[in-house]
């Protein structure tokens, strides 16, 4: 597996950009070696082969997939010491060509800026363990095939396109499955390509696209609804925020949120086979625009 594996991942390496990133979801697996229960370390030796071919490693996030599941603990029950710690979490190993992106051009400052996320989110997000995100299907439903596929959740590849990378941006996913990735792109306004082996996967793939415009749809005015709550909390207890958001005009807690923007997708076009294109709005989801001047005051 890890010979094929290894395949994938020089060729990531190679089309990537320079201070382009790699986020690699995998899980370690429980083997019996030489008659004896021992754990293969995925993980270990994917981060070892992508650094000798040159990737940047940088701090990991552990995936904390909880399960009610009976059989989740291993070994000899109440007995010491021949039990085993539940295997409940996955890593996503991030990986960055070469140095730290850089945004020089005054378009490309103006799109970062754009890009950013809500403090709060940046919170969350950016923590080493994530605990909140189920291994269950989220937003895109479909469930008998979403197992089949082993897809992972939409809320994680969103966060992860959101955390490294900006708008317009390309996204790349080798194993593409169910499309969570391409679709967490274009709720993301990101470009993206997908490579799938299993022809099978087509028409699912095609139906989450279909659905993809109402799925952003949730999700960003969920972002939205979540990131009001926190501030008005926020507000009643610490009092007035110092910065209001340029589109939305809602308050917000540091400067670098100033030209947040979520543009939402409002089309999506089958150009050609497995090829569609995504128009999208281009200011502010009115509904959330108002004068927050008498909330600031609360
Ligand atoms: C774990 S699934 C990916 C699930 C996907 N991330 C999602 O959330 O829907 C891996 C996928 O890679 C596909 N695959 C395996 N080998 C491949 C190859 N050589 N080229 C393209 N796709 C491949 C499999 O058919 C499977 O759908």
């Amino acid at each position: 597996m890890h010979q094929i594996l290894d395949a994938t991942w020089k060729e990531s390496y190679r089309v990537l950009k320079p201070g382009g990133f790699a986020c690699i979801n995998i899980g370690d697996a429980t083997r019996t070696v030489n008659g004896n229960f021992a754990l293969y370390t995925n993980h270990a030796r994917i981060l070892k082969f992508t650094q000798e071919i040159g990737f940047c490693a940088l701090p990991c996030i552990l995936w904390r997939k909880q399960t009610n599941a009976p059989n989740k603990f291993m070994g000899s029950g109440m007995l010491p010491a021949g039990a085993y710690v539940t295997l409940e979490h996955e890593y996503i190993l991030i990986l960055r060509k070469g140095a730290k992106r850089e945004f020089k051009k005054d378009t490309d400052k103006k799109n970062r800026r754009s890009s950013a996320l809500f403090w709060e989110e940046r919170n969350l997000w950016f923590s080493d363990i994530w605990f909140d995100i189920k291994g269950s299907p989220q937003a895109i439903n479909d469930k008998n095939t979403r197992k089949r596929s082993a897809a992972y959740p939409f809320e994680l590849a969103y966060r992860l396109i959101n955390m490294y990378s900006a708008k317009g941006d390309l996204v790349l996913d080798p194993y593409l499955g169910m499309g969570t990735t391409t679709s967490a792109a274009i709720a993301s306004g990101r470009n993206s390509i997908g490579y799938e082996i299993d022809n099978m996967l087509q028409d699912a793939n095609n139906r989450t696209k279909e659905a993809i415009i109402e799925t952003s749809r949730q999700i960003i005015r969920q972002r939205l609804v979540n990131h009001i709550d926190f501030v008005l909390k926020r507000i009643n207890v610490k009092g007035k925020l110092k910065y209001n958001n340029s589109h939305y005009e809602f308050p917000i807690i540091t400067a670098q949120e100033k030209e947040l923007l979520i543009n939402e997708p409002l089309t999506i076009t089958s150009v050609e086979q497995n090829v569609f294109t995504v128009n999208y709005s281009l200011t502010a989801q009115q509904e959330f625009c108002k004068d927050w001047s008498i909330s600031q005051q609360l």
